[in-house]
């Protein structure tokens, strides 16, 4: 196969961020991507429908191709009644849950999860999806335990007493989160990234670190690094695209204290098709990318098409923009597609 044609793909899950390193960001995702579900964790966070009807028309100054799909950020402020005018706006499509402490700018986030039952109550009711980064944040947890303490402690207490609350496991890491993605109802799925299925934790912390390898959850090791494969390229729609893209500059990467995030928008789609392509799979790319992820929001499918050519290209080493430089995910690094516009 030397050329494909899909769907637009969505990236259900991107971090825009604001100002100059949005408007770089956009020019990159636009390219490959018709719809996003933004991410609320601004450094000023997302945490009411106003906020987010701001933060939505910003985006769209930059974009006329582009949709942005909105999510609130789920604070231990958040109310009822938020909830309520989150689940009537046309542009909201769920509340993002970061545990407190647990990632990049998620100070704001929850103290206690069984506080907000009767909100994730709420949101069963009016169908509204929780998305959900699924780590404990507690210290003495060990960082690569992190996820299955959140399966075991948290997730499956939420959806057995929600059974009806559509839930996004996010960016999953493990054997243990597409076991448990897999044993769950249809109402439970899961958004993979590029990084989780490409590398294991060797590609950060072996022969030197790897700063720009540095993401949340963490790389584990390669068993789960595996499961994690399999389950993207299964054709299971429970396992659908999302990136977690999350773009930090050079200088707060290369740092004794890195802050995690890798940034994959501008080749994401080719990186996906290298993959489904090795692993006999590219049958499967386009549900995966552009089908699974719109049914389980129950969006309308795009109608706008991509091109996918064979054509080894390099990623770029560096992107600099008015504001300052971004080294992308696998920078320099041959990659074996790339994607055209239709
Ligand atoms: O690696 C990550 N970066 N994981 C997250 O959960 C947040 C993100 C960011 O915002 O930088
Ligand atoms: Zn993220």
């Amino acid at each position: 196969m030397t050329e494909i044609i899909i769907t637009k793909p969505d990236d259900m899950h991107l971090h825009l961020r604001e100002g100059k390193l949005l408007e770089a960001v956009i020019k990159d995702t636009e390219k490959q991507f018709a719809r996003a579900i933004v991410m609320p964790n601004l450094k000023n966070p997302v945490v009411d429908v106003e906020k987010a009807t701001v933060y939505y028309k910003e985006i769209k100054k930059f974009s006329t191709i582009f949709e942005p799909l909105m999510t609130l950020y789920f604070t231990d402020e958040l109310t009822l009644n938020e909830i309520k005018k989150a689940s009537d706006s046309s542009i909201i499509i769920g509340i993002k849950l970061y545990p407190a402490g647990v990632t990049t700018n998620s100070a704001k986030g929850l103290k206690s999860i069984e506080d907000s039952y009767h909100l994730f109550e709420a949101m069963e009711k009016t169908d509204l999806p929780l998305l959900i980064h699924g780590e404990v944040s507690d210290r003495n947890v060990d960082v690569f335990d992190r996820e299955k303490s959140f399966i075991d402690n948290y997730l499956i207490g939420i959806t057995k007493n929600f059974p009806n609350l559509r839930v996004v496991f996010e960016h999953i890491s493990t054997q243990d989160a597409v076991s448990f993605v897999n044993e769950s109802s249809h109402k439970v799925a899961a958004t993979i990234t590029p990084q989780h299925i490409l590398m294991n934790r060797n590609d950060l912390l072996s022969g030197g670190i790897k700063p720009h390898n540095y993401c949340l959850p963490v790389l584990k090791r390669s068993t789960h690094q595996q499961a994690v494969l399999n389950a993207a390229v299964s054709g299971n729609p429970k396992f659908f695209l999302g990136t977690d893209s999350a773009p930090h500059l050079r200088q707060e990467k290369e740092s004794a204290c890195g802050c995690a995030g890798v940034y994959s928008a501008a080749t994401a789609i080719e990186l996906y098709a290298e993959i489904f392509e090795k692993n006999n799979a590219l049958d499967k790319l386009e549900d995966f990318s552009s089908t699974f992820g719109a049914d389980f929001y129950q969006l309308p499918r795009n109608k706008t098409k991509l091109k996918l050519i064979k054509n080894e290209n390099t990623i770029a080493k560096s992107i600099k923009f008015d504001g300052g430089e971004i080294i992308p995910f696998m920078a320099g690094n041959q990659i074996q597609w790339q994607s055209l516009a239709l």
